[in-house]
């Protein structure tokens, strides 16, 4: 069974704007997806629906099998694991130790067991070092994982992350992207992010939907979406760099493909094969 679905899916803001338009979507356990989208797109606002912040003004939203309203909105929470854009907005304890604490505690945690799940998160998102210090004086990178281990706690079947490496450096982009990964490999937690930075999508998605001015205008696998130049180039996206640089070598006549390397490892593979020996 698919672990959310949305059918026919509309959001009005109460001003009248309305920013999200029949969207369907089935996301499975255990998958990773990118939701791929230009500034406006309806990213941030559809993050809000999967755990309930906000409700649609038609249509329906299902996790694992459950309706995402009032009544189930606990449980769907508990399943729902939303990391913000913006750290200080979701940190406001007043120690690492209690910022993971607060969830596992309100779901009736205590004793030994919150004490083992402290320390479970932490070493999870590797911040163990940071225990007893108050998240604002953490950095941008070291809040970003904060926020992880904190919503990690609640053992959830699903992590939502809007926009997760917009302010980290480059160092912290590849760490968050390999601890990403190891969470959905090792730990089985399917992985939802929004992002407009094409390069990182292929590292860490399975399968991309690709949101413009509230409507899914693309989906598929990483390979298909990336297929579709053109269509990426109108809404103001574009392809991986490494992609647009071997199209360039194609067109050049340098390199021989039908197919474009997403990623500098499956660029490595075929220029290996294409250079001259
Ligand atoms: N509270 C609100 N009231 C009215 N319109 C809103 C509200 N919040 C967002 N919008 C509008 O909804 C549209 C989608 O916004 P949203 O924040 O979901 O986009 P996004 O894809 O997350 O963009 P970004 O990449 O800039 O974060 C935008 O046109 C925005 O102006
Ligand atoms: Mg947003």
């Amino acid at each position: 069974m698919e672990l959310i679905n949305l059918s026919n899916v509309n959001y009005t803001y109460v001003d009248g704007n309305t920013v999200l338009k029949n969207i369907n979507m089935n996301i499975n356990p255990q998958e990773r997806i990118a939701i791929l989208g230009p500034n406006g797109a309806g990213k941030s606002t559809l993050f809000q629906l999967f755990n309930g912040l906000l409700t649609p003004t038609s249509g329906n939203i299902t996790v694992d099998g459950m309706t995402v309203c009032k009544e189930n909105l606990s449980k769907i929470r508990q399943n729902v694991g939303m990391v913000f854009q913006d750290s200080d907005d979701q940190l406001f304890n007043s120690n690492v130790r209690q910022e993971i604490a607060y969830g596992p505690m309100n779901m009736g945690i205590k004793g030994k067991e919150l004490d083992e799940l402290i320390k479970w998160a932490l070493n999870s998102t590797k911040i163990s070092e940071y225990e007893n210090r108050s998240p604002n004086t953490l950095s941008g990178g070291e809040k970003k994982r904060v926020a992880l281990a904190s919503v990690l706690a609640m053992k959830p079947k699903v992590l939502v992350l809007d926009e997760p490496t917009a302010a980290l450096d480059p160092i912290g982009v590849s760490q968050l992207i390999k601890l990403l990964n190891s969470i959905n490999k090792d730990l089985k937690i399917t992985i939802i992010f929004s992002t407009h930075d094409v390069d990182i999508v292929p590292l860490l998605a399975d399968r991309i939907f690709v949101l413009n001015k509230g409507e899914i205008v693309l989906h598929g696998s990483t390979k298909e979406v990336f297929s579709n130049v053109d269509i990426l180039r109108k809404i103001n996206l574009r392809l991986p760099r490494v992609a647009h640089l071997t199209e360039i070598l194609i067109k050049d006549g340098f390199i021989k493909s039908n197919n474009l390397p997403l990623t500098i490892g499956q660029a490595r593979e075929l220029f290996k094969k294409n250079t001259i020996k």
